[in-house]
């Protein structure tokens, strides 16, 4: 809680802040990365280049500023933060180092407006956040049985081509079990090599934790410029025998798998990864369990995971699949490969029909805002929505 004598200059600032934001973290970045170049072994230097982690650590420290009178508004993004953290390894003693180098900016771009008394206000709301984040962190950390940073060497058992730019990576322990237990819809951050600095990134495990493996589905991203440095590196370098460095699994996004209520999986693209590990997980879990699941793809060629699907329908009772293709090829039968031309459409899905369903999305940036965006339109309560990004979440759906 902030104290009353700040108030006042965090009300003032979060205006301007919000206008200054972007500048005020590409100075703190570039000053701390200066100061501490062993941090860019953890973050994502892609982010950095392409500017969306900046925005989104500004997006999480104005969504504090503006919600202190309202912690609660505020505890689904402080949990996908602190499940990131604790799966890169973030420890207590980084938040100084932070802290330092974000009031410092704050000043630097504020000028003259960054009085003293508005920069301890600034350190004092910093360091009420990052006690909150800390204090989670620990948790995860204990739960997981894990030191901060702790990688495990697994086995690649396994490379499966899933579709033509998604391949599967089968892990294991070196004795050839599962590497640990996880809730599907959970992550792991992979390690991978760049040049000098190690990199790490976030995949979800895409089938059931009953299984003897992980599993992790990745998609080759090339078709920007740059192409993505780890999704090609594994693509390209790793094979079945070789070895990887894996966090344990985090992740806030857990579809509850127990449980009579109907549940509805959306996913576009890659995000489809996640929902397979649901569906896998149903099909032996809970196999009469109601289950809409929808997935967006651009064509058959783009449509991974197909097998498992199949295999999951066989048991599951009452699963509902739609599939939307947005250019289908001449090879992909509709009623067969997919059921509509275009992009997923919500009025395609009934979904008036499952009023009391929890409702999971995971796709791209632009699927996920148009998702959300007609869901709440529809008059679907936020509470029964869930998502998951494939990438810093923007919160702009909370701001
Ligand atoms: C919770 C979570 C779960 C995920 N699950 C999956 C999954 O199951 N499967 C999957 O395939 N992915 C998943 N992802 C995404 C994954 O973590 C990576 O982001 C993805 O593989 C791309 O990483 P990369 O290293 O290949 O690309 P990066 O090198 O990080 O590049 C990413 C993007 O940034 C752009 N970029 C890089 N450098 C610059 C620059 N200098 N200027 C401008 N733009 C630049 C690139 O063009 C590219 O589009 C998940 C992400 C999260 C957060
Ligand atoms: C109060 C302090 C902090 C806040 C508010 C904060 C906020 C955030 C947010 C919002 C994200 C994006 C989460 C997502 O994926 O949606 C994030 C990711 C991340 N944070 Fe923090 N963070 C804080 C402290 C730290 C510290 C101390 C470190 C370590 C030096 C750190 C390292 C990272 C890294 C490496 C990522 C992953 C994203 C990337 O690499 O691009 N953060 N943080």
């Amino acid at each position: 809680m902030l104290s009353e004598a700040a108030r006042p200059y965090i009300d003032a600032s979060v205006p301007v802040l919000r206008e200054h934001g972007v500048a005020i973290t590409q100075h703190f970045y570039a000053a701390m990365f200066a100061a501490h170049p062993e941090l860019k072994n953890i973050f994502n230097m892609g982010n950095q280049a392409s500017g969306v982690q900046q925005q989104s650590l500004a997006a999480a420290v104005f969504a504090y500023a503006a919600n202190y009178r309202n912690p609660d508004a505020l505890a689904p993004v402080v949990e996908r933060i602190v499940h990131k953290h604790a799966s890169l390894g973030i420890t207590a003693e980084h938040y100084p180092i932070v802290g330092k180098h974000l009031l410092d900016a704050i000043q630097a771009v504020l000028g003259d407006a960054a009085t003293p008394d508005l920069l301890a206000a600034w350190g004092e709301a910093y360091g009420a956040l990052a006690n909150v984040l800390i204090e989670a962190e620990k948790k995860l950390y204990a739960k997981a049985g894990v030191t901060p940073g702790e990688l495990q060497t697994l086995v690649v058992r396994e490379v499966r081509d899933e579709s033509d730019n998604v391949k599967s990576f089968y892990l294991q322990t070196q004795d050839g079990k599962s590497p640990g237990t996880f809730q599907p819809g959970q992550y792991i951050s992979v390690a991978g090599t760049v040049g000098e600095l190690r990199q790490l990134r976030q995949y979800s495990l895409s089938d059931s934790p009953e299984q003897a493996w992980w599993r992790i589905s990745v998609k080759r991203e090339s078709e920007q410029n740059p192409v993505g440095q780890i999704s090609n590196w594994l693509h390209d370098h790793i094979k079945a025998g070789d070895t990887l460095q894996a966090s344990a699994a985090f992740g806030d996004f857990k579809p509850a798998i127990d449980g009579e209520a109907p549940i509805v999986l959306l996913s576009a693209g890659v995000g489809i990864t996640p929902m397979i590990s649901v569906l896998n997980t149903l099909a032996s879990r809970n196999p009469n369990r109601r289950v809409l699941f929808a997935h967006a793809a651009r064509h058959g060629g783009h449509h991974p995971l197909r097998s498992d699907v199949r295999q999951a329908r066989a048991r599951l009772k009452a699963l509902t699949e739609i599939q939307f293709y947005e250019t289908p090829k001449a090879s992909d039968e509709v009623g067969v490969d997919y059921q509509h031309t275009g992009r997923m459409a919500l009025d395609k899905l009934a979904l008036d029909q499952l009023p009391d369903a929890s409702i999971y999305l995971c796709g791209p940036s632009g699927f996920m805002q148009q998702q959300w965006k007609s869901l709440v339109g529809a008059g679907i309560a936020p509470s029964r929505i869930h998502r998951e990004v494939f990438g810093p979440d923007l919160l702009d759906h909370i701001l």
